[in-house]
């Protein structure tokens, strides 16, 4: 029989004093020659670099329609490997971030679990990245825990041979990619009626473990006259952090638990499902809460150009009936995923700019 160990912990000189800093002095760190490198929190977006993106996004799109256009993509960047480190469960984000590597030519090598990796034989954390980076061009991880992508791109950053990582969900504190392909799908779904300024989104349910709805609040302050409409049971509200930064930036928010009292005003629904893996307690867990779930007698109250969204995956939050409804926006939101962390791909390695001359 196997004999495995426990995870070694390593101490890293400078990194309590890093983490110590405010996000906004902490992402110089993510930074190189004026781009972002290692993708970790929503807080590194601005308006034009989300605007970019999202036109980016776009334009690989089109690009990927044509067979040609298929192979100008695949010819990008055929020199690169990407690893995929998700050892926390993941369908969409595992797939559109390896189907986004693929349209652009990238190799990827992928491990899905810590008992398939040395990490049983007691190797931390931070040696199995930097093992990574012996190999691949770049990584991405879905973890656990919460700031684990930060560390470890910070400790690659230590070292003479760092690569950038993507932050692809770490723990239930921020989900940068999600909220990404989230703004990319409000951003088409409000293409006719002036995009996402102005506009009033209703956020639903686990508010307070929930990591994209975290990481998309905080991209709201890159639009205008943005409102938000928090609707979540007593123990599930958005955390104060989230809140206090609301405040700061002047972005109005309320909270609620009358989900219907709230459905005629907004224009945008995004529903969330119960966070159980983060919590403790079985009982509380098993509740469904089916006051915060979408249904079918809903969809006369709320606007015609309302959008829903689901970061997915979904319970009972959304009724099956509901998917026919041209406002279900959640499976187009799904395939959203795969262009905008294509468009992100190209932007890391510098092929962003052919992308868009292939088009001009
Ligand atoms: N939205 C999302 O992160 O889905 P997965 O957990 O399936 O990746």
């Amino acid at each position: 029989m196997e004999k495995y160990a426990a995870q070694t912990q390593q101490e890293f000189e400078g990194w309590e004093e890093f983490i110590s800093k405010p996000v906004d002095e902490k992402v110089q760190n993510f930074i190189r020659q004026n781009r972002i490198y290692d993708v970790i929190y929503a807080q590194q977006f601005d308006r034009s670099f989300l605007d970019y993106l999202c036109s980016l996004a776009d334009s690989i799109r089109l690009l990927a329609k044509t067979k040609v256009g298929q192979s100008k993509l695949r010819h990008l960047l055929p020199h690169k490997r990407a690893m995929l480190y998700f050892v926390q469960p993941s369908t969409r984000t595992f797939l559109s971030f390896q189907n986004a590597c693929h349209i652009l030519g990238i190799t990827t090598s992928e491990i899905r679990g810590t008992s398939t990796s040395s990490e049983v034989k007691g190797e931390s954390p931070e040696d199995t990245i930097r093992t990574f980076a012996s190999y691949v061009d770049l990584i991405i991880s879905r973890h656990p825990e919460a700031g684990f992508a930060e560390k470890t791109a910070w400790v690659l950053n230590q070292t003479d041979h760092p690569v950038p990582v993507l932050n692809g969900g770490s723990g239930p504190d921020q989900h940068p990619t999600q909220a990404l392909l989230d703004i990319y799908t409000l951003e088409r779904e409000f293409r006719t009626i002036g995009g996402l300024d102005g506009k009033k989104i209703a956020m639903v349910g686990d508010l307070k473990r929930g990591r994209t709805v975290r990481s998309l609040s905080y991209l709201m302050k890159n639009y205008q006259d943005v409102e938000l409409v928090y609707v979540a049971p007593e123990i599930f509200r958005m955390k104060d952090d989230i809140k206090e930064f609301l405040s700061k930036h002047d972005i109005p928010f309320k909270e609620t638990e009358d989900f219907e009292s709230i459905m005629p005003e907004v224009d945008a629904i995004y529903m969330t499902r119960i966070q159980n893996e983060y919590g403790s307690d079985p009982t509380s867990e098993a509740e469904t809460y089916p006051q915060f779930h979408l249904k079918t007698s809903h969809l006369s109250l709320i606007q015609t150009h309302c959008a829903i969204l689901h970061p997915l995956p979904r319970r009972y939050e959304i009724d099956i009936r509901i998917d026919k409804d041209p406002r279900a926006a959640y499976w187009r939101q799904e395939r959203c995923g795969m262009w905008i962390r294509a468009a992100l791909i190209s932007y890391i390695f510098g092929v962003d700019g052919e992308i868009m001359n292939e088009l001009s």
